[in-house]
C-alpha cells in the first residue's frame, strides 16, 4: 500500500553511516526529507548526495533534517562517501540509511518493480514534526533530483500550516499567494491588513502575509 499524504509515515529502526536509526525518535521535533537512491557507486546519485550535503544549511533554517537510503549496505555506503565527498568538494553531513533486506524500501514503497524489480526509484518523502507525510515526490533513476523544488515545497507546507493561504503555481518564498476560497472576504479583512486582488471571486491574490 503506497503510503498516503496525510498518513504516519512508518516508522522504523535501521542501521545507517551514523548508526543505528530509530526513525522517529531520529526526526524529534522537527521536519524531515527521507529520499531514496537507486544504488550505490552510480553517478547521478553521487551529484545528489553531495548537493545535499551543500544544502544542509538551507534544510536546518527550515527546521529540517535529511535522510538518504540506498539499498546498498554500511559498509557499501561509507565506501562511497569518499567518492561523493572528493568528486563534489563536500563533506558528507548527514546519515544514508542502508537497506539490504529492502525493510524501509517495502515499508514506503520505493521499488517500482515495473521500473526496477530489486533498486528502488528515487522517491522523496517530507514528514512534519507530527510525523505525518505531507508531500511525497517520485522520480526515475535516470533524473536528478531539484532540491531546489523540494525546498520551496517545504516552505508552501510551513508558510499554509500557518496562514490561510495556498500558494499558486512556481510560487517561490516572497511571492503573493492565494487566499484559500473557504475564506468569507469579510473574514479574509481580518486576516490580511494588506488587501488583495481579486481576479475572480475564488481567485484572490495577496502578499505573502509573513513578510
Ligand atoms: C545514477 O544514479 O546515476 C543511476 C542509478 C541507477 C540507474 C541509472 C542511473
Amino acid at each position: 500500500m503506497a503510503v498516503q499524504l496525510g498518513s504516519i509515515a512508518p516508522d522504523f529502526t535501521q542501521e545507517s553511516t551514523e548508526g543505528k536509526i530509530e526513525f522517529h525518535k531520529w526526526i524529534g521535533d522537527k521536519w524531515a526529507v527521507l529520499f531514496s537512491h537507486p544504488k550505490d557507486f552510480t553517478p547521478v546519485c553521487t551529484t545528489e548526495l553531495g548537493l545535499v550535503s551543500k544544502l544542509k544549511p538551507q534544510f536546518e533554517k527550515r527546521n529540517c533534517k535529511v535522510i538518504a537510503l540506498s539499498v546498498d549496505d554500511v559498509a557499501s555506503h561509507k565506501g562511497w562517501i569518499g567518492d561523493i565527498e572528493d568528486t563534489q568538494k563536500t563533506k558528507m553531513n548527514f546519515p544514508i540509511l542502508a537497506d539490504p533486506d529492502r525493510k524501509v524500501s517495502t515499508l514506503y514503497d520505493m521499488i517500482h518493480p515495473q521500473a526496477n524489480d530489486t533498486l528502488t526509484v528515487r522517491s522523496v518523502f517530507i514528514i512534519d514534526p507530527n510525523k505525518k507525510v505531507r508531500a511525497t515526490i517520485t522520480y526515475p533513476a535516470s533524473t536528478g533530483r531539484n532540491f531546489d523544488e523540494i525546498l520551496r515545497v517545504i516552505d508552501s507546507l510551513q508558510l499554509t500550516d500557518h496562514h490561510k493561504v495556498a500558494t499558486p503555481a512556481n510560487w517561490k518564498d516572497g511571492d503573493d499567494c492565494v487566499i484559500v476560497p473557504a475564506l468569507s472576504d469579510a473574514d479574509a479583512k481580518a486576516k490580511f491588513p494588506k488587501g488583495w486582488k481579486a481576479l475572480r471571486p475564488y481567485l484572490r491574490m495577496t502578499p505573502q502575509p509573513n513578510k
